[in-house]
């Protein structure tokens, strides 16, 4: 048996890891607003710092893997702060808090949770996501904020490159600690969180139309995701170390095909 943490542990993608994680037999901790094991807020610092040290309470010097699923959506009332706050910044301190208790366990492995809407949604502001990596979180918030009322359906694919560009950079100094470290970028995914967008006619005409271009033909389902983040926490992926897995349907691909690979450029 091992130990895991998973963040947004109470709903969607979050609430199927944990699932299949205890279905295989593994003792999951969950991490969320409300009805799992840990209640934090992931929006802030202290939120997040509380988060790492109750947990820390509750193992044995050891966590064999984390998957920081917590996120929130982008819409016209979301905050870009929160969604900046949740998305990027709370996934980051966590798994940051969370390290010395990896680099203790068990083949350790960390996923992060991208998007396809980095690779579908066009022009989102980049100089956002390169704030984020620099852990300039003041910085992405100002720069979102110049959207107006678009600032958090700017923001949120910039947070989730970010989140896969974290992944990809740092997964080398990850691993030389034996951390493998990872990110999986779901497509359209039947949850609580789409499931809201639909109340909306507008939205709900949007998302009708998004989800016919997708060539499996329909949305994802959370435990779809939640395979693929499991297959990266455990024993058969031990040489996946900074990949991003999109889990979409085929969309990513459809849309953006040749774009990679492509050769590495440099000077002759
Ligand atoms: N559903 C999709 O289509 C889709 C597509 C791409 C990426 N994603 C990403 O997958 C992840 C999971 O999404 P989902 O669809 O399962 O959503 P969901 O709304 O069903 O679950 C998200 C969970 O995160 C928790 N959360 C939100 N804010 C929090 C905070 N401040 N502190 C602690 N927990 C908080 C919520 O309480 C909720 O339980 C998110 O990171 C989301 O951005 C989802």
């Amino acid at each position: 048996m091992k130990t895991y943490v998973v963040t947004g542990a109470a709903s969607g993608i979050g609430a199927a890891t944990k699932a299949r994680l205890e279905s295989d037999g593994h003792r999951v901790i969950g991490v969320d607003l409300h009805s799992t094991d840990v209640t934090a807020d992931l929006s802030t610092a202290a939120g997040c710092a509380a988060a790492v040290a109750k947990v820390t309470e509750m193992v044995e010097g050891k966590i064999d893997g984390f998957a920081a699923v917590a996120g929130v959506a982008p819409s016209v009332d979301m905050p870009s702060r929160l969604l900046i706050g949740v998305n990027y910044f709370g996934a980051v301190r966590l798994l940051e808090g969370l390290r010395p208790l990896l680099a203790e366990g068990e083949n350790p492995s960390a996923v992060l949770i991208s998007s396809n809407s980095t690779t579908y949604q066009p022009n989102w502001p980049t100089e956002l996501a390169e704030a984020c990596l620099d852990g300039d979180e003041e910085s992405a918030n100002t720069i979102a904020e110049r959207f107006g009322d678009q600032a958090s359906i700017q923001a949120y694919p910039a947070t989730k490159a970010a989140i896969a560009y974290y992944a990809r950079t740092r997964s080398a100094e990850y691993i030389r600690q034996g951390i493998r470290l990872n990110a999986v970028a779901p497509g359209y995914t039947d949850t609580p969180m789409t499931r809201s967008g639909l109340e909306d006619p507008v939205v709900a005409e949007a998302i009708e139309q998004f989800l016919s271009r997708i060539p499996a033909g329909r949305a994802g389902r959370p435990d779809e995701v939640a395979s693929v983040v499991t297959y990266l926490l455990g024993p058969e992926s031990t040489y996946v170390v900074g990949s991003v897995f999109f889990v979409d349907g085929g969309i990513d691909a459809a849309l953006r095909g040749k774009d990679w690979p492509k050769p590495l450029e440099f000077d002759v």
